[in-house]
């Protein structure tokens, strides 16, 4: 049975550049992005890790520490990452898994028989303080993916968790949101100092609330 959203994120020890790590350890009580590439030394692998060294700071802000994976091995990926700093104008400064025995691969469901008998896809966890899986999303080799989304997700997850609301469609940050329908007018207008928008009894917005 492969992870769903809600299931408890595995807990594993790996051998990574930046020495050796338990995933539980390094996440502490923040929250984590955990995400798979196909191989090293590939081209939209190189971009992706170079987008996220980039975004790194982005992801710091939001208490979220990143780790990638794949099933190379460790040398590779050192000799990997310098090329990634020069390609990408970065300093790549999360580790990389070497999964050469597939350990984090089987249990987070990164190899899909049916792409690749032996790589990873692009699989990506969002992962909560309270080490739930909150967000999954799986890529095919082909397609590098939008990390900003990620940082969207991120920032919609962590208003979520803080406050009775969800937020609409290509909604981003600073943009008004939705009231949960399990709170009635009275309350939300003092949950809700900022204001209640009702277009029908079931979608009701307010402005966001603050998430520092
Ligand atoms: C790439 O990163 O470009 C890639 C990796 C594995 C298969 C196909 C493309």
């Amino acid at each position: 049975m492969s992870l769903q959203l809600g299931d408890t994120a595995p807990d594993f020890n790996a051998e990574t550049t930046e020495g050796k790590i338990n995933f539980y350890e390094f996440l502490g009580d923040g929250w984590g992005v955990l995400f798979s590439h196909p191989a090293d030394f590939t081209p939209v692998c190189t971009t992706e890790l170079g987008r996220m060294a980039l975004l790194q700071k982005e992801f710091s802000k939001r208490n979220t520490k990143i780790l990638a994976v794949s099933v190379d091995p460790l040398d590779s990926h050192f000799a990997w990452r310098n090329d990634i700093n020069e390609t990408q104008n970065c300093t790549v400064g999360f580790p990389i898994v070497a999964d050469k025995d597939k350990t984090v691969a089987n249990l987070y469901g990164m190899i899909h028989p049916n792409a690749s008998t032996t790589a990873t896809v692009r699989s990506l966890f969002v992962i909560g303080p309270d080490k739930k899986v909150k967000l999954m999303i799986v890529y095919p080799a082909s397609t590098g993916r939008n990390f900003n989304e990620v940082l969207r997700v991120i920032d919609s997850l962590q208003l979520t968790s803080k406050y009775s609301v969800s937020t609409p469609a290509d909604w981003n940050y600073e943009d008004d949101v939705i009231i949960s329908p399990a709170i009635n007018n009275e309350d939300a207008k003092v949950k809700f100092p900022k204001g209640m928008r009702e277009v029908k009894p079931y979608l009701r917005y307010t402005p966001q609330p603050e998430l520092a």
